[in-house]
């Protein structure tokens, strides 16, 4: 490909309050999309719904139309900020990215039975359990360790004999993965409950796809109709988590099966302390540096 018929793009690592001053410059000079990334690897778990937050060091990345000459550009950007932020330039490969970004995504087994397939992939195993579910705006595709160690979770109940039948609630449904897999595994209605109405949109949509929209009722986190249940799982974080005990305590049906995640491996520990005067606990597993806590409701 001659350099003049790629895709061109700038790349800035600047300080995360002036990220959006430099997206708006890069516009302002023909950028047709700014993406942000995590320059330092830190993570930010869980903004809250409209919240906007940077990373303390992020990636800057300006893309141009092929061909379009960003020495301009770099010049521009050199004298506002001088050498305080490194920027380069350089060509983008020209692939098919819808189809590299579905490469990423291939159908996930989560235990023995129970599979989580995009919907342009197919699972040949003919006792297979399979939720359909695409990447979407909410959290919850399976790749992540914390859904998946939930859904093991789920699948293993179901192994047991201890899920058919029953009625589960999933406290922080995101795209209402686990209440989805919980009915395909055999419960008889699911709750899903978030406080991002973006995640209860995703939940019902994905709820349809998948056929079983019928047995899944949604609430708001402050719902005071949210039911009493024999399984619940939480796949939160451990602030979260610790703080919603009482809430969670007061959803779990005595004797009832509890599974939470979204846990770092070492907080792990004060997510224990937290639930163990209501339940008690029954394993942790630990996949990825993530935690899983299992517990049964006293
Ligand atoms: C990590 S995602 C988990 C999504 C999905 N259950 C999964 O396992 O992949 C956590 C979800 O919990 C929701 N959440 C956070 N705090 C919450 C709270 N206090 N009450 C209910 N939902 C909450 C978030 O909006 C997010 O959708």
């Amino acid at each position: 490909m001659s350099e003049n018929q790629a895709w061109k793009q700038v790349s800035m690592i600047v300080d995360g309050d002036k990220a959006e001053e430099i997206s708006e410059i890069l516009f302002g000079l023909g950028a047709v999309s700014v993406t942000y990334q995590d320059a330092k690897d830190d993570p930010i778990l869980e903004p809250l719904p409209g919240e906007q937050r940077m990373w303390p060091t992020t990636q800057v990345i300006g893309l141009f139309e092929k061909g379009y000459d960003t020495a301009p550009v770099i010049s521009y950007l050199q004298h506002v900020y001088g050498d305080n932020f490194p920027m380069v330039a350089h060509d983008l490969e020209d692939k098919d990215w819808v189809r590299a970004w579905m490469d990423n995504f291939k159908p996930i087994k989560c235990g023995k039975r129970l599979w989580i397939c995009p919907s342009w992939c197919k699972v040949d195993e003919s006792d297979a359990i399979t939720v359909m579910l695409d990447p979407g705006l909410a959290f919850g595709t399976g790749t992540h360790p914390t859904t998946f160690l939930c859904l093991r979770f789920l699948d293993g109940l179901e192994s047991q004999g201890a899920l058919s039948g029953k009625q589960v609630l999933d406290y922080g449904c995101g795209s209402g993965i686990l209440a989805i897999a919980a009915l395909k595994l055999g419960a008889t209605e699911a709750f899903g409950v978030d406080i991002d109405p973006q995640a209860l949109i995703a939940s019902k949509d994905n709820a349809e796809r998948n056929n079983v929209v019928d047995k899944l009722k949604l609430f708001d986190g402050g719902d005071k109709r949210i039911p009493k249940c024999p399984v619940v799982v939480a796949n939160i974080l451990a602030g979260p988590l610790a703080e919603l005990e009482p809430n969670i305590a007061a959803l779990c049906e005595q004797g009832g099966k509890l599974a939470l995640s979204g846990i770092l491996e070492s907080q792990l520990d004060e997510v224990i302390a937290a639930y163990e005067n209501d339940f008690t606990i029954d394993s942790t597993d630990v996949l990825e540096g993530w935690g899983l806590i299992t517990a049964t409701r006293k």
